[in-house]
């Protein structure tokens, strides 16, 4: 069956883009729920519910594995998802333990106390709604001892990349991590936990100290995929790509060339 690609608009396509390049002949639905977008700034009540919906209309879709491709609907509503509504054998994973796996070197599957694995601070780069959910410290103090997470709620900057706004998109970049390093003055580590942020990975890499390692999620999450397919072999099929959208699929195409740089054809969810 196809996988499905959820995110809360056009961001995850970021995420699917490095999936197709890694797995060409798999089948993917993306759908993105631009008719609500954006989460980052929404309450968790209701990144919850769209997150729900939004699955379910993937899960309806045929795809039985969903990766959510959005921090912020990863960070408040996936585990409560994973305990509460899941069943029957459909898989939804997030955008965090890859991450949280490249830092620490730990398998998932590893649920050993938390050790020390040299990692001592992490810069996180993300949505209000991604920074106040504390998710990704929770995460990644499960299975790393004595390591601090300062997070930094980049505030204007989604709306920024998607505008097209480069110049004030790089002036935000140069100010959030301004005020991050009066915190952390040099991060071991920084996550850019925005679907949207590889887009400005460059200007990231140029405000951070030399010595900051950047992770940057769609590589890291693709190369996560490839190696859970390997051990989850039911969920590959062969097929192509196709695209979904809660919004208006015209406006949300054009607005997706602009985005990624070439053209896609989105369908009414
Ligand atoms: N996709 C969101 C994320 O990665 C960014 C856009 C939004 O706020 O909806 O957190």
């Amino acid at each position: 069956m196809a996988i499905g690609v959820f995110d809360s608009g056009l961001g995850g396509l970021t995420v699917l883009k490095a999936a197709v390049e890694k797995l060409p002949d798999q089948a993917f639905v993306y759908y993105g729920d631009n008719a609500n977008t954006p989460y980052g700034s929404k309450t968790d009540a209701e990144i919850y519910d769209l997150t729900i919906a939004g699955v379910t209309r993937l899960f309806e879709a045929g795809c039985d594995l969903v990766i959510l491709a959005c921090n912020s609907a990863s960070a408040v509503a996936l585990h409560d998802l994973q305990v509460n509504w899941l069943s029957g054998g459909k898989r939804v994973l997030g955008v965090f333990v890859p991450m949280i796996e490249e830092l620490t070197r730990r398998d998932w599957g590893d649920n050993s106390p938390p050790t020390h694995t040299g990692l001592q601070n992490v810069a996180l780069f993300a949505t209000p709604a991604t920074v106040s959910s504390g998710a990704f410290e929770r995460e990644l103090k499960f299975r790393a001892r004595d390591v601090e997470v300062v997070g930094e709620a980049c505030v204007g900057l989604v709306a920024a990349i998607e505008e097209g706004d480069t110049l004030g998109a790089e002036a935000l970049v140069d100010a959030h991590v301004a005020t991050l390093l009066e915190t952390l003055p040099a991060p071991q580590a920084a996550v850019l936990g925005c679907t949207h942020y590889p887009l400005v990975e460059e200007r990231f890499r140029a405000a951070l100290p030399a010595s900051t390692r950047i992770l940057v999620q769609p590589d890291i999450v693709a190369d996560s995929l490839v190696d859970y397919l390997r051990r989850h072999p039911r969920f590959v099929e062969r097929g192509g790509v196709s695209y979904l959208t809660s919004g208006d699929p015209v406006e949300v195409s054009r607005s997706a060339e602009r985005f990624l740089g070439h053209s896609l054809t989105f369908s009414a969810a």
